[in-house]
C-alpha cells in the first residue's frame, strides 16, 4: 500500500530513537511528506493528554482526510495512535507498525483503540481497523528480555483459548521460543495473528465470540490496575490466566491437569502466576467491581473447560475470589 497524503508517524520517545528516522526516511523516499511525533514511552501516555497534544500536532502540522496515521511501537503507541486516527477529523485511516512481541501477536490485530481513563483501564477508545498491519520480527532483537516475556503471556492466552494443537506447540518449543530461534518466532507470530484475525472477523465488535480473548483479562486488568500499572500488561494477564484457571477448577470446570499445564507453561517462560503479595486487596476488589458494571448481575469471567475450550459468561460467586485473600 502507498498512501499518498501526509504521513504522520507516531512513535514513543525509545522507538523513534531506534527506527524512527529509518522509517521517515523509508516513506519520504516513496515521495511522501512525512512528520515524526513522538510520545514518552509506557502506559502512563495512554491517556487523554497524549490524544489532546497529539490532536493539536497533527492539526497545526496540516493533516487532511487524505493524510495517514502510522503507528510505530508497542501495544501503547498503537492504542493511543489508533485512537488519535479515529478520531481526528471524525478518522482517518491508519497503519500499525508494531514493534513489541505484544503488539506484534495480539494489541495491532483487531481495531481495538483507545485511552485508560483514571475510573479504569482502556475506557475510552473506539473500533478503528488498520488499513495495514506491517510485522518485522527484527526489531524484537532491541526488545528487553522482560518485554518478550511479556508478549508470551498474550501468545498463551490465544492459544489457550482457541487451540491446543497450538498449545502443545508451544510446549515442546519453550526453549526455541525462550533463545529467539528466527523460524520458532516467526510461526509462533504468525499462528497467533492468524487465530486472532479469524476471530475478529467473525465478531469486530465483541457482540459474543471475540470475548473468549478476554481470557484472563477480568482478573488481569483488576490486577493490572490496582499495581497501580507498576505490573507490565503482560505480566498481569499470566496472573490472571493462572488464578482464572485456579477459579476455573474449583467451580469444577476445569481439570486440575489443565491447570498445571497452564501455570507450568507460563512458569517456563518465567512470567508471574500469583497475585503479588503487596497486592491491595481492597483495591483489587475494587477494581473488579469497576469491571461488573460492563455486564448485569455480577462479574462475568470467559473460563476454560479444557485448554482450547473456553466457556464465555461465566458468573462467578463472589467466595471464589475471596478465597485469594485470606
Ligand atoms: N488494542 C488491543 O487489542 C490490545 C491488546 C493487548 C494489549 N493492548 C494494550 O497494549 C499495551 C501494552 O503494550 P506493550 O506491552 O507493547 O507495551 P508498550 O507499548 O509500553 O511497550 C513496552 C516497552 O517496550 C519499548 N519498545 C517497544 N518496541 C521496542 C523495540 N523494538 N526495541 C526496544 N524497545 C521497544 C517501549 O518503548 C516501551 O518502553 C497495554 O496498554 C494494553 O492494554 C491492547
Ligand atoms: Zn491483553
Amino acid at each position: 500500500m502507498q498512501p499518498t497524503g501526509k504521513l504522520f508517524i507516531i512513535t514513543d520517545t525509545t522507538v523513534g530513537r531506534l527506527y524512527g528516522r529509518t522509517l521517515q526516511r523509508e516513506f519520504a523516499g516513496g515521495g511522501n511528506d512525512v512528520v515524526l511525533l513522538d510520545i514518552p514511552p509506557g502506559e502512563g501516555s495512554k491517556n487523554h493528554r497524549s490524544v489532546h497534544a497529539l490532536h493539536t500536532q497533527l492539526l497545526k502540522g496540516g493533516v487532511g482526510r487524505d493524510s495517514f496515521v502510522i503507528a510505530l511501537g508497542g501495544g501503547v503507541v498503537g492504542d493511543v495512535a489508533g485512537y488519535v486516527a479515529a478520531t481526528i477529523l471524525r478518522g482517518i485511516p491508519f497503519i500499525q507498525i508494531p514493534t513489541t512481541l505484544l503488539a506484534q501477536v495480539d494489541s495491532s490485530v483487531g481495531g481495538k483503540v483507545g485511552v485508560d481513563h483514571p475510573l479504569g483501564k482502556n475506557l475510552i477508545g473506539a473500533f478503528h481497523q488498520p488499513a495495514a498491519v506491517y510485522v518485522d520480527p527484527d526489531v524484537l532483537s532491541t526488545l528487553p528480555a522482560a518485554e518478550y516475556r511479556n508478549g508470551l503471556a498474550e501468545v498463551v492466552k490465544i492459544a489457550a483459548a482457541l487451540d491446543h494443537r497450538f498449545f502443545a506447540d508451544i510446549e515442546r518449543n519453550v526453549r526455541n521460543i525462550k533463545s529467539g530461534n528466527a523460524r520458532t518466532v516467526i510461526d509462533l507470530i504468525h499462528r497467533a495473528i492468524a487465530l486472532k484475525a479469524a476471530v475478529v472477523m467473525k465478531d469486530e465488535k465483541e457482540t459474543g465470540l471475540r470475548k473468549v480473548l478476554n481470557l484472563g483479562h477480568t482478573i488481569g486488568h483488576a490486577v493490572e490496575t490496582a499495581s497501580g500499572f507498576r505490573l507490565r500488561h503482560g505480566e498481569a494477564v499470566s496472573i490472571g490466566l493462572s488464578v482464572e484457571g485456579r477459579i476455573a477448577c474449583d467451580m469444577g470446570l476445569m481439570a486440575k491437569k489443565d491447570y498445571r499445564r497452564l501455570v507450568a507453561l507460563l512458569t517456563a517462560f518465567r512470567l508471574p502466576t500469583r497475585l503479588p503479595g503487596t497486592m491491595n486487596g481492597k483495591k483489587f476488589l475494587a477494581a473488579l467491581a469497576a469491571d461488573k458494571k460492563n455486564e448485569k448481575g455480577g462479574t462475568r469471567f470467559v473460563l476454560l473447560k479444557r485448554i482450547g475450550q473456553p466457556v464465555v459468561g461465566v458468573e462467578v460467586p463472589d467466595q471464589f475470589i475471596r478465597s485469594f485473600f485470606q
